[in-house]
């Protein structure tokens, strides 16, 4: 049975390909890539796959049995590159696809969602097998932010007293492990999120806890937020993107009590306290 991971190089794919390691033996798992390179320190075999090289991706899936399609960065060229997987995988005979879409896709308000539906909707119509992952939030967008916090004195944003489920990437990642490794996830749609949710001005008191600093939370206007992103030097697609889901945030999109992130883990999700911790040290 062989396993293999599409954005093997990124932050999230790395800490699943460590925790597949665990689990299963290193030849029996396919870090996909495209930049070869980069994967080559991973330890198991890479093959080459860009989602914009259609034609090339059906012979890098040759003897896959199972795969984790985790979504592309390209916002608005998503749905192109997410069907050119599918339609490959199913050319080569892949018997699963697992991907990671977004928590509530179908209702939320953030921006993110139109390319996970549709990315979802490819995936249905395939006739393929395949399980949702629809992540919530990654505690580390948040604790990125914390060197920013301290040097300018308090910690930005619009997301008013919006609740945020956030987790670990590390937790996301070890719950997809575990699941490209059971088949009995087939045909299932998991809404993962943290355990504990915290507002933004509950984050910033634990920065001031930890870092000794008194760092409050301001809360400031979407178009304030964004033009601040701007001015310290973020794209501004990126900026307005960032300030945008604040404001989803505020409307309770990233908060989620199902607790079945951890339930698939088998212990508790990181809490924002570890992740702020580890941001600071
Ligand atoms: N829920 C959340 O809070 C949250 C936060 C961040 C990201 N995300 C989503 O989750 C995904 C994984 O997150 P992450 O933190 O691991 O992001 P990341 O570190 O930016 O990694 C993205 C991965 O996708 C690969 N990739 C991008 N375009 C590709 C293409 N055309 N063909 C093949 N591979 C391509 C990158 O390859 P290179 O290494 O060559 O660049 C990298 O391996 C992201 O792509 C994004 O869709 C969710």
């Amino acid at each position: 049975m062989k396993i293999a991971v599409t954005g093997s190089t990124g932050q999230l794919g790395q800490i699943v390909v460590e925790q597949l390691k665990k689990r299963v033996p290193a030849e029996n798992i396919v870090a996909l890539a495209r930049d070869i390179e980069k994967a080559s320190v991973l330890g198991v075999e890479v093959r080459e796959f860009d989602y914009n090289k259609a034609e090339n991706l059906a012979g890098s899936l040759k003897g896959i049995d199972h795969l984790l399609l985790i979504s592309g960065t390209d916002f608005g060229s998503r749905v192109e590159q997410h069907t050119n997987v599918v339609n490959a995988a199913k050319k080569a005979g892949v018997k699963w696809i697992v991907y990671t879409s977004l928590l509530r896709s179908e209702t939320t308000s953030l921006n993110l969602a139109p390319e996970h539906i549709a990315t979802e909707k490819v995936l249905k119509e395939s006739g393929m097998a395949y399980t949702l992952l629809r992540h919530g939030w990654y505690s580390e967008n948040y604790t990125a932010s914390i060197p920013g916090a301290l040097s300018g004195g308090a910690f930005l944003g619009s997301a008013k007293e919006g609740k945020i489920s956030s987790a670990a990437r590390a937790d996301y990642a070890e719950a997809a492990a575990i699941i490209l490794c059971d088949e009995t996830h087939k045909g299932k749609t998991y809404e993962l999120a943290g355990d504990e949710a915290y507002t933004l001005s509950g984050l910033a008191e634990e920065i001031t806890k930890q870092s000794g600093k008194n760092i409050p939370y301001n809360d400031i206007p979407e178009q304030e937020y964004a033009n601040i992103l701007k001015n310290i030097g973020l794209p501004e697609v990126f900026a307005d993107a960032l300030a945008n889901w604040d404001v989803s945030a505020s409307k309770g999109d990233l908060f989620d009590e199902s607790q079945q992130l951890s339930k698939l883990l088998g212990r508790p999700t990181t809490t924002i306290a570890e992740s702020v911790k580890l941001a600071l040290a």
